[in-house]
């Protein structure tokens, strides 16, 4: 492991630059979690067809367990797998300074401590969470090695090289924010490790449970007001969801997503702007339209989930 490099590394996502770095169970490619910038960066790099909720990485349980709303059943499995494979779904808590971007506007945060020295040794130094999804193309198999990292993003993405990772599997995901314990992903740590720690059984997500993919769920944030999209004109009352240089008139308020038609600030802002513009003085909320291409993919189809009133 090289010094240097692991300096490089930290100052460039203190930046809000990307990097990939080794934890036990595959290489992330990680941003600086706080930042909804820095974190629109990472679906950029992998194009992600939409914004799939991400996992973020932390140095200690403490740092943790203060982003979300914290209960006994992750105490147990804290104390029991971390730092390790395990990942916890709970509810974000009210005050939580991770991106909304980063749980792509869910309610709730998957969060982790890893393992691997590396790993640890960059989130201490750069004092940050680190929202870090697998390190390669949406698509594509997990890397397990710096050089799939390289053979996934060349010299796009710096890498700190870590050697092979011990488990090679994505970790275990599971989502202790409801009644019951379901796992939503099968990992290191099994279901039976999980029970026999829970004292219970621990479900798993899919047919049985009737849970698909959290990208499918219908749980995505919507907002209260309608939403109306592709809109060329404002109606009365309503406020603007505006893109680009030249905004819609008329809006009794109004937040652009970039003045400088740029889809990735476009995302960067848009979980937040939507939660601004939901407020009971206005009518509805118009969004004017984003074009498709890179991340517009991604904000429209999050747009349209918003704006359906079906759920
Ligand atoms: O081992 C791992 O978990 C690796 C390393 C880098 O930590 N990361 C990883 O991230 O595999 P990713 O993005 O490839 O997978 C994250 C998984 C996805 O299945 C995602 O849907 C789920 O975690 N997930 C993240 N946030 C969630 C949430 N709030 N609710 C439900 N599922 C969530
Ligand atoms: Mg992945």
């Amino acid at each position: 492991m090289s010094t240097t490099l692991l300096h490089d590394a930290v100052h460039i996502i203190q930046q809000g630059g990307l990097v990939a770095f080794p934890t036990e169970t595959v290489y992330g490619l990680g941003a600086n979690a706080l930042n909804e910038r820095a974190v629109a960066e990472i679906y950029a790099m992998k194009s992600r067809p939409r914004f799939n909720p991400l996992i973020v990485h932390f140095a200690a349980p403490g740092a943790a367990r203060a982003q979300v709303r914290w209960n006994a059943p992750a105490e147990a499995l804290a104390d029991a797998f971390w730092p390790g494979p395990l990942t916890l779904v709970l509810p974000r808590a009210q005050d939580s300074r991770v991106a909304l971007l980063a749980s792509a506007g869910l309610p709730t945060l998957a969060v982790r401590v890893p393992a691997h020295p590396l790993a640890r040794a960059l989130l201490e130094a750069a004092g940050l969470p680190l929202a870090a999804p697998s390190a390669n193309r949406s698509g594509r198999i997990s890397p397990t090695a710096a050089a799939h990292v390289r053979a996934e993003f060349g010299d796009g993405v710096p890498v700190l090289d870590g050697g092979p990772c011990e488990v090679g599997l994505e970790s275990t995901v599971v989502d202790l924010s409801g009644d019951a314990p379901l796992l939503l992903r099968s990992g290191a740590v099994t279901a039976e490790a999980l029970s026999r720690v829970l004292g219970r059984e621990v479900a798993r997500a899919g047919k049985d449970a009737g849970i698909a993919a959290p990208g499918m769920l219908q749980s995505h944030y919507a907002p209260t007001l309608p939403l109306r999209l592709n809109a060329d004109s404002v109606r009365p009352g309503e406020a603007l969801l505006a893109f680009g240089p030249q905004p819609l008139t008329g809006a009794a308020y109004m937040l652009n997503l970039s003045e400088a038609g740029d889809v990735k600030e476009a995302a960067a802002n848009l979980f937040a702007y939507l939660r601004r513009l939901d407020q009971k003085d206005f009518t509805g909320i118009a969004a004017m339209p984003v074009p498709q291409e890179g991340l517009g993919a991604a904000i429209n189809d999050r747009l349209m989930r918003a704006s359906r009133r079906d759920k």
